[in-house]
C-alpha cells in the first residue's frame, strides 16, 4: 500500500489511543506544530507571525536542527532539515514517521548522502520523538542535531526551569572566557534574554509552567546537551516572524548533540530520542 503524499504545509494529525491527546505536524521540516490535551490548550507555541513559505523556517513548535545547530557553520542557521519537505514513510493513528534523504535541493547546499527519519508518537499526556540518521554514502560525515522545542507557558514571569544545577553552560550572549560557567540554580527563572547551551545536561529536566498550573518533564536519550532560549524584548522585536509580546508565553528547552559533533561512518546509524510529559495540577 502506498502512503499518501501530503503537501508541505498539510496538517497531519495523530491521536493517542483512548485519550484526548493529539499532535499536529507538517511535512515541511517534519515540523511539530501542536500538541494538545483534553482541554485543547496549546502545549507548544507557534508564532502568530510564523512564515509558512518554502525556504523559510517555521517559528515555533519543534524545528529540527540538522546537520548544523546554530549559525556558526557553512550551512543556513540550524541546518537544512527544517527547510525541506520530508516524506511520510510510516503511518498509524497515533504515530507518524517522516524521512528526508539527500536530493538535488539538499545536495546543492550540503553535498552529502544522508537519510534522517523521525517518528512522532502521541500517548496520554506524552509526546515521543525518535530520530535516526543513516549514512548511505562512502565517506563519514559529521553533524550536530537538536529538537528546538518552543513550550507554551502561561507567563514567563511565573515559569521556572529545573534539572540543570551543576551543569556547565556556554552563554551565547557573552564573548570571551566569561562565556563558560556552571549553573548554580536549582530553579532557573527567566527575566532577561537567555541563550545558553548546557553541555552534558541531565537526561531529565522540567519546566514549571505555574501560570497554567502544569509541569513539562523533558526526558532525552543519546542527546548530551540542552539549550535554554528566550529572546526577551529587544531580540523579539528584531525577529520579523515573531510577534514582539510572544516572549512572555514561551520558553525553548532544546535537547541536542551540539557541543561535540557526531561523526557517522559509512553504513552506520545514529539514534536519539526525547519525550515530553505534561503533568496538569488542576
Ligand atoms: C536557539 C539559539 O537555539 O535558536 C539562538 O541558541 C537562536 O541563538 C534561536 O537565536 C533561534 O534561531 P532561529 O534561527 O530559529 O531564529
Amino acid at each position: 500500500m502506498s502512503l499518501p503524499t501530503p503537501a508541505p504545509y498539510d496538517r497531519l494529525t495523530i491521536r493517542a489511543a483512548g485519550a484526548h491527546d493529539s499532535a499536529v505536524l507538517c511535512p515541511y521540516g517534519c515540523h511539530v506544530l501542536g500538541w494538545y490535551g483534553a482541554d485543547g490548550r496549546d502545549r507548544f507555541m507557534v508564532s502568530r507571525n510564523a512564515d509558512f513559505i518554502p525556504g523559510k523556517p517555521i517559528r515555533g513548535g519543534i524545528p529540527v536542527c540538522f546537520p548544523q545547530f546554530g549559525g556558526k557553520g557553512p550551512l543556513p542557521p540550524h541546518g537544512i532539515a527544517r527547510l525541506n519537505p520530508w516524506a511520510v514513510t510510516a503511518s498509524a493513528p497515533d504515530q507518524l514517521t517522516l524521512t528526508l534523504a539527500d536530493n538535488d535541493a539538499t545536495r546543492a547546499v550540503w553535498p552529502v548522502p544522508f537519510r534522517i527519519a523521525m517518528t512522532v508518537a502521541v500517548a496520554p499526556q506524552t509526546l515521543h520523538l525518535r530520530c535516526q540518521v543513516d549514512n548511505p554514502g562512502a565517506a563519514p560525515f559529521s553533524f550536530t542535531f537538536a529538537w528546538h522545542t518552543y513550550f507554551a507557558v502561561g507567563d514567563i514571569a511565573l515559569t521556572t526551569v529545573h534539572g540543570l544545577a551543576g551543569t556547565t553552560f556556554h552563554d551565547s550572549l557573552v564573548q570571551g572566557p566569561g562565556a563558560v560557567a556552571v549553573e548554580t540554580r536549582e530553579s532557573i527563572a527567566i527575566a532577561e534574554e537567555v541563550d545558553r547551551i548546557y553541555a552534558n545536561a541531565p537526561d531529565r529536566m522540567s519546566i514549571a509552567d505555574n501560570g497554567r498550573r502544569r509541569t513539562f518533564v523533558v526526558a532525552k536519550q543519546n542527546l548530551p546537551d540542552a539549550v535554554l532560549w528566550n529572546p526577551w524584548i529587544a531580540k523579539s522585536r528584531r525577529m520579523a516572524d515573531f510577534w514582539p509580546e510572544e516572549f512572555r508565553g514561551m520558553v525553548c528547552l532544546e535537547t541536542g548533540a551540539i557541543m561535540a559533533p557526531v561523526t557517522l561512518p559509512p553504513g552506520q546509524t545514529w539514534q536519539a530520542a526525547t519525550s515530553f510529559t505534561v503533568q496538569d495540577h488542576g
